[in-house]
């Protein structure tokens, strides 16, 4: 199927707030996570069949230090994601990965893995 945008700002949030005050961003806002080990954003992601997809996450960082977050499929450890400094905090860039997910409903969460907490998150597309 044709991939759907997943905005951030719908999904569940664990210390992390609702923004808009950094332009470009899609839908209605996006997500600064608050800058601690363990803030998510986790996603709810439907797959006809079950089967390899791509992830694609759109963010910005206006630091020059990466902001690292584990990514968990349906509770499943699937490897981390960086998500390096993108100059300014409206720069707005992606990162993929390829997961394997299940058929119907996948929770995807990405969790801060360190002090800085990760990037403003803007959407998934999967
Ligand atoms: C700034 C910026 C936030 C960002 C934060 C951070 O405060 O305005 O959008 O989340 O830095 O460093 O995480
Ligand atoms: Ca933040």
């Amino acid at each position: 199927a044709a991939p759907t945008d997943h905005e951030s700002e719908d999904a569940t949030i664990s210390q992390g707030a609702v923004e808009k005050n950094h332009a470009g961003y899609s839908g209605t806002g996006f997500v600064n996570f608050d800058n601690v080990v363990g803030s998510y954003v986790e996603y709810t992601v439907n797959a006809a069949q079950a089967g390899t997809q791509t992830l694609t996450f759109r963010y910005a960082n206006g630091t020059t230090i990466d902001r690292p977050v584990s990514l968990s499929v349906n509770g499943a450890a699937a490897g981390t994601l960086s998500f390096p400094g993108t100059g300014v905090w409206t720069t707005w860039k992606t990162v993929t990965k390829d997961v394997a997910l299940a058929a119907g409903a996948n929770k995807i969460r990405t969790t801060a893995t360190t002090a800085n907490g990760g990037p403003n998150a803007d959407k998934l597309t999967a």
